[in-house]
């Protein structure tokens, strides 16, 4: 079978946790990088013994040196990034989250369909055995009816980072945006798309979201308490609940283990650990759908992806944070 060769866009932190978790998967190979630098190209190459360095994004996205770009830049970049890559024909696998607003996202899946290219956002914790694990869980009913999630994914960046791009309001950036994603899509897939209510707090900071607390409630009752935030540290856990127990999940969004707790019976811990650095699942899953010729990943959707867009763009609104990327008319 074909081997699918990725360039990465972007040398930063993320492209070296992607350039080492490649190696661990067959079928793909990282055939080149592309760098606005030639000195961080010719390093990151050197490190990671990558071919072909390409100095510019462009000339990576024109080459028939690769089939699939992984789209490693700050979030202000994806759009633009992803389109140059989709448009020349190449697949792509775009970072968290896919784009600064919704629109920007479908203008991108509309670039995939016109180009006959899969898209798909990089939303690796959906693909972890934990996450797959505790979907099979609820499905099988063994904690009754779903009515709640918790999750907080809270960090702090160092002082002396204050000129990063998650600081900075033209770059998307903020915690909603960097951390509150994973939070988003986690109730997305314990809880489902109708939700009634968003009350949405947040302590702002040059302009962009600190600390962001959501309380969701959808059309059954059931509710989510999300936590994000950059500069506060939480302890980084969730909890599923149902009628007949509850999930606690260190690592919320992507567990490598769970601790359940069943009415009336002893805790159980089941190990969930990832293969390698928790991304060779999505880079194994991107590669079935482009050897299957899908052109969206059944698991990873679009409309999973869209959804959680939308549903940033409407909190962005409640909690006066704009980016240059909204519309004049929002
Ligand atoms: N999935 C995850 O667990 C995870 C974790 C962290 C970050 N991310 C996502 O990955 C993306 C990149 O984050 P990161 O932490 O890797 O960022 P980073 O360390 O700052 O690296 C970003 C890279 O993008 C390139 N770039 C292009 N335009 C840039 C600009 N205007 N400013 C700065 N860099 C620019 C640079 O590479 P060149 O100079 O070589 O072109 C830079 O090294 C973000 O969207 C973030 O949300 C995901």
């Amino acid at each position: 079978m074909k081997t699918i060769r990725f360039g990465i866009v972007g040398t930063g932190t993320i492209a070296h946790r992607f350039a080492q978790a490649i190696r661990n998967v067959p079928g793909v190979e990282l055939a080149a990088v592309a760098s606005r630098g030639k000195q961080t190209g010719d390093a990151f190459a050197a490190e990671f013994g990558i071919p072909r360095v390409f100095v510019g994004y462009e000339t990576m996205a024109q080459s028939d040196a690769i089939d699939a770009a992984y789209i490693a830049v700050p979030h202000s970049g994806h759009c633009t990034c992803s389109c140059l890559m989709l448009q020349n024909g190449k697949h792509v696998l775009c970072e968290k989250p896919m784009a600064v607003t919704a629109e920007e996202g479908e203008r991108m899946f509309r670039a995939a369909k016109e180009n006959g290219v899969l898209l798909m956002e990089a939303m690796w914790a959906r693909l972890v055995p934990g996450t797959l694990k505790m979907l099979e869980l609820v499905q099988s009913g063994v904690l009754g009816d779903i009515q709640s999630v918790e999750g907080k994914f809270c960090y702090t960046m160092d002082e002396d980072e204050m000129d990063h791009h998650v600081f900075l309001p033209e770059h998307g950036g903020g915690a909603l945006l960097d951390v509150g994603v994973y939070g988003l899509h986690f109730a997305q897939w314990y809880l489902g798309r109708d939700v009634r209510t968003i009350d949405a707090r947040a302590v702002l900071y040059g302009g962009v979201d600190a600390h962001t607390c959501l309380l969701m409630q959808y059309a059954n009752g059931a509710i989510a308490d999300l936590s994000a935030a950059i500069l506060l540290r939480k302890p980084n856990e969730g909890y599923v609940y149902g009628s007949r127990g509850y999930a606690h999940l260190p690592r919320f969004y992507a567990p490598q283990q769970i601790e359940l707790h069943l009415h009336g019976q002893e805790t159980q811990t089941i190990g969930t650990p990832y293969a390698g650095n928790g991304f060779e699942e999505q880079i194994a899953h991107f590669r079935d759908c482009v050897r299957q010729g899908q052109e969206e990943s059944p698991v990873v959707t679009p409309s999973d992806t869209l959804f959680v867009l939308r549903q940033m763009d409407a909190i962005r609104k409640k909690i006066c944070v704009r980016y240059p990327q909204d519309s004049a008319s929002d």
